[in-house]
């Protein structure tokens, strides 16, 4: 039998240390609460500024002062099941699951992973696709129906309106009966984020966005902005939103924005959120839930999945550069070599 490599990360209660790394050779049989999944294809998401030694969540966390480094999150993976630990009875091996989030290490060819983090992924989906819209989908369903509640008569702005979460963003927002304007960095990008539902597209490398969004709403502003884009829009974008709107920070793929103060939201008596998708699905309740709603909006043709770009997993690296050097659209997915 071929070695398998597993990688386990356990959060330890006790100390709350994350990352006992562990390689493994069919282990998950002697460990609980586990299953192995041979992945089939991962998803690529844009890299994180982080410090360079993982503390804490390891993501964007204030608290965190070492040196920054850019890492892959690799936290996406689609596979068959291929062992199951002891106890557990609702996953069988042959069963397509995916994760999210956590653990990390989906840029691998087999996993262990805590069980109640496998989602069943419905049989009509195909890999690429669920690969394409588990995270990016989920990320979507809290943005526009938890973090800030889209309704119809809304106006929102939506950075980086071709990306990955911003194709699915703008099609979400567009399906609710907002009034759409996306930004984005090239007139090829500016057609697909048109036919996501887009009523306005500002080409923010040719064009002001600030001044745009006043003359299309009538110096009125927005009621939300979707921030992925970080350091180079931050500010612009709350100088986009009406009274009382909200800034929805979500990523950073320019950079970290530079602190504010909290006098600056005062003149317009401004919200600003900035979630992340693991404080919405702490449960495996709504984890199963929140993954339910978006392979619904899928069946039903709410969300479109733009699967645009597919690399074989030994060419990740690629993958990244291109999705840093903004030569994407859509979703990137990982397909496990053969
Ligand atoms: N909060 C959460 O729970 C959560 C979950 C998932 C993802 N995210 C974050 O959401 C963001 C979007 O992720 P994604 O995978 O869908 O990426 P993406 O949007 O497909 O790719 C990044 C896009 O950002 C734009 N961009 C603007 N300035 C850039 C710069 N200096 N360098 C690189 N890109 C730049 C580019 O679009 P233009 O060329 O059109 O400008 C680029 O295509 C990321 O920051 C990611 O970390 C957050």
């Amino acid at each position: 039998m071929a070695t398998r490599l597993g990688i386990i990360k356990e959060k330890r209660k006790a100390t709350g240390i994350l990352g006992v790394l562990l390689m493994l050779d069919r282990t998950v049989d002697r460990l609980k609460a586990t299953v192995a999944v041979r992945f089939e294809v991962a998803d690529c998401i844009q890299l994180q500024e982080t410090v360079a030694s993982l503390t804490g969540s390891g993501d964007e966390g204030e608290g965190n002062t070492g040196p920054q480094a850019r890492w892959a999150r690799s936290k996406e993976a689609i596979g068959v099941v291929s062992a199951v630990g002891p106890g557990i009875t609702s996953i069988e091996v042959g069963d397509i699951v995916g994760y999210v989030d956590n653990p990390m290490g989906s840029y691998a060819e087999e996993q262990i992973i805590p069980a109640d983090v496998a989602i069943p992924i419905p049989p009509a989906m195909d890999y690429k696709t669920a690969a394409s819209i588990l995270l990016k989908g989920m990320t979507t369903y809290v943005l526009v129906l938890q973090a800030f509640k889209v309704q119809r008569g809304h106006t929102v702005l939506v950075h980086a309106a071709a990306g990955g979460v911003g194709s699915l963003l703008c099609q979400w927002a567009h399906a609710l009966g907002a009034t759409v304007i996306g930004t984005v960095s090239t007139e090829e990008k500016a057609v697909q984020a048109t036919k996501d539902g887009c009523r306005h597209v500002i080409v923010y490398t040719k064009e002001d966005f600030v001044a745009r969004v006043a003359e299309i709403t009538s110096g009125k502003g927005v009621d939300v902005v979707y921030d992925a884009v970080g350091r180079d829009t931050f500010q612009g974008s709350l100088a986009c939103l009406m009274p009382r709107g909200c800034m929805v920070s979500y990523g950073q793929s320019s950079g970290r924005p530079d602190p504010i103060s909290v006098s600056k939201l005062t003149p317009k008596s401004l919200v600003l959120a900035r979630p992340g998708l693991m404080h919405y699905t702490t449960t495996r309740d709504v984890l199963l839930q929140v993954a339910g709603e978006v392979f619904a909006a899928v069946t039903a043709g709410v969300l479109r999945v733009r699967v645009n770009h597919v690399y074989p997993l030994s060419e990740a690296a690629r993958a990244h550069t291109d999705l840093e050097a903004r030569r994407t659209c859509g979703s990137i997915v990982l397909v496990t070599d053969s």
